[in-house]
């Protein structure tokens, strides 16, 4: 048996991933009505929104779905008592150590996989006791970890070293992508740049459009030598910032702007000249955008994408 399949309760291995304020119950009801394992982030720091859309969830779904703990972003500690009694069965926790939250989730009964971003973090996971790793290489963007290592190499390392399930992140876009996965002895996929770009993503046209638009060397890695570390498509505003060599942190405050206001170029004001957005390149400026691109080639349905991959998954 999958492993991650009897760990989820899903149909199909595939998980929409954690993604601030994107990844709420519109795009994650399809994924989990769809067969998949719909996540709800909490990474946007917004408790009492979080926790409603856990609450619509289970209007929108009978079906499995998980919940997102950041570790680095939780502002209210209080936070991972009330996921954790939310009735929700799945969890993930991504950058920085699980240790601390580990108790309290499992004595609630939860499953706990921790996003990890190269190979010591797995193995202290895995010591730590989680039940599984969502192992994910640099394509998929970049904040967790600077240093970033390929989805294949990761993925190669981790299965060697650890016997826990893996579930692949990064740079995945298709059911090729998932098979090599596979191969590599992953048992699920986890995607986020896909799922942004589907019908039922919360996201302005502009944004799902510069993504579908994006081409296989379109991304570039930003304020590497310091933190945000982020993948960005490569833009005229990228480039600039990555001439720069950092950017700061207040440019994330508009990051909603890029996301549901379809403004490309998200500028956050000091620092940066003001030539405003040009409305005949909407992929202009800088925006979070990993590594899987250059698929679909127009926005399709969540449920259509996860429904698709049936064939590969049924093995
Ligand atoms: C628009 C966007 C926003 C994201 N926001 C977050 C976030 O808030 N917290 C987080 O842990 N990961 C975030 N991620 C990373 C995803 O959770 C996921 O690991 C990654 O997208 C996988 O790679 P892929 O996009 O190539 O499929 C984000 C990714 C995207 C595309």
């Amino acid at each position: 048996m999958n492993r991650v399949l009897a760990h989820t309760g899903v149909k199909y291995p595939i998980v929409q991933a954690p993604m601030g304020w994107i990844a709420r119950s519109q795009l994650a009801s399809a994924v989990s009505n769809a067969g998949g394992l719909g996540i709800i982030e909490t990474s946007s720091g917004e408790v009492e929104a979080c926790l409603a859309e856990i609450e619509k969830m289970k209007d929108l779904t009978d079906k499995p779905f998980g919940v997102n703990l950041p570790i680095l972003f939780i502002k209210e500690p209080r936070i991972v008592d009330l996921v954790a009694k939310s009735g929700v069965k799945f969890v993930s926790t991504s950058a920085g150590s699980p240790t601390k939250l580990l108790p309290t989730l499992k004595a609630a009964g939860l499953i706990v996989y921790h996003v990890v971003p190269n190979l010591s973090s797995a193995l202290k996971a895995v010591d730590a006791g989680v039940d599984g790793l969502i192992v994910e290489g640099g394509e998929g963007g970049g904040f967790k970890n600077p240093d970033d290592v390929s989805t294949l190499v990761l993925l190669q390392g981790v299965r060697e070293r650890t016997d826990v399930p893996i579930i692949a992140a990064g740079g995945i876009c298709d059911g090729r992508g998932m098979a090599a996965a596979f191969a590599l002895g992953a048992e699920g996929i986890q995607m986020g740049t896909r799922f942004v770009s589907a019908a039922e993503s919360p996201v302005h046209a502009n944004y799902k459009q510069a993504i579908v638009d994006a081409d296989d060397t379109g991304t570039v890695m930003l304020n590497r030598k310091s933190s945000p570390c982020v993948r960005a498509l490569k833009t005229e505003r990228a480039r600039e910032i990555d001439r720069a060599g950092s950017f700061d942190r207040p440019l994330f405050g508009r990051v909603r702007d890029v996301y549901f206001g379809g403004d490309m170029e998200a500028r956050a004001g000091a620092g940066w000249p003001d030539r405003g957005p040009d409305p005949r390149d909407p992929a202009r400026g800088r925006h979070h955008r990993p590594h899987g691109r250059g698929l679909p080639r127009h926005p399709q349905a969540a449920g259509r994408e996860v429904d698709g991959w049936r064939v590969l998954t049924a093995t």
